[in-house]
């Protein structure tokens, strides 16, 4: 099933080599406008794929170049709040290995645990919390993707964050670094969450983003994560945060992370 649906998506986009997949978060949908000889296909469209229900999410994937680099973009994501099986995220992302992708990019917005970490700014994301008591890998194992009990250990991938902050400095881009804790979701989080959050060593609070990083590491894929930090959490500036305030927020910090990101890939290996 999986290799068929990589054949049609591969047909579908004329898809050459694709090294490089990114998954763009809420409100984050200006990279995709960057790509040169874009090619789309609507999830709708791909058979065996899921759908995505959230406002600012579009919904399609596209395969475009950056310089000589072809890359694929997940253009809408999706959430197990949106009642996916934790199960069909690994799909996607196993989908996206047959294709030959070796390296994930994920973007998220997320909500800042630190007074210090404000709204606009972008976290390059060294390591995660998961808090939303699913995993992508609960089911059969298949060892061809990887081993039963995987290492997380490592899974965003030192090199390339290294990387990340030198062209950052270079962009003279702000990036700061920092923990991403994953909760279910949908509601946000009460005061006394995000109190608790920030104790237990976690700088960002978002929705998603940890499935996909789990099943890439357990298939051996690099990964490079972002968050765009669209609010303070609940209460930690007593404030309400709003699926509208996250969306208008990502929208305001989407060109420089384009920029960054636009930039990283072109100076890949
Ligand atoms: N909490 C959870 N998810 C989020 C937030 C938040 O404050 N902001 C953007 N996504």
């Amino acid at each position: 099933m999986i290799e068929q649906t990589a054949d049609i998506i591969k047909q579908a986009l004329s898809l050459e080599n694709p090294d490089t997949a990114i998954i763009l978060g809420s409100g984050l949908n200006g990279f995709a406008t960057t790509l040169e000889r874009a090619k789309s296909i609507a999830y709708k469209d791909i058979p065996d794929f899921p759908q995505s229900t959230v406002s600012g999410h579009k919904g399609e994937l596209i395969r475009g170049f950056l310089g000589n680099k072809e890359i694929l973009c997940l253009n809408g994501r999706f959430h197990l709040y949106e009642g996916h099986e934790p199960s069909v995220i690994a799909k996607v992302i196993h989908i996206l290995k047959e294709l030959g992708v070796k390296r994930l990019i994920v973007t998220n917005a997320a909500g800042s645990l630190q007074t210090t970490l404000s709204p606009g700014a972008l976290m390059l994301i060294s390591d995660h919390i998961n808090f939303s008591g699913k995993n992508p890998l609960v089911g059969a194992n298949d060892d061809n993707y990887g081993p039963r009990f995987p290492s997380m250990n490592k899974a965003y991938t030192l090199k390339l964050r290294q990387k990340c902050k030198e062209i950052a400095q270079k962009l003279q881009i702000e990036l700061n670094e920092g923990v991403y804790l994953m909760v279910l979701g949908p509601n946000f989080e009460t005061s006394a969450e995000v109190r608790a959050f920030g104790k237990l060593g976690a700088d960002a609070v978002g929705m998603s983003t940890v499935p996909e990083v789990i099943a890439a590491a357990h298939c051996s894929m690099e990964v490079l994560g972002i968050s765009v930090i669209t609010n303070y959490a609940a209460g930690l500036v007593d404030n309400t945060p709003s699926h509208q305030e996250t969306l208008e927020e990502a929208d305001k910090a989407s060109a420089r992370l384009t920029t960054l990101l636009t930039e990283f890939i072109k100076e890949e290996d």
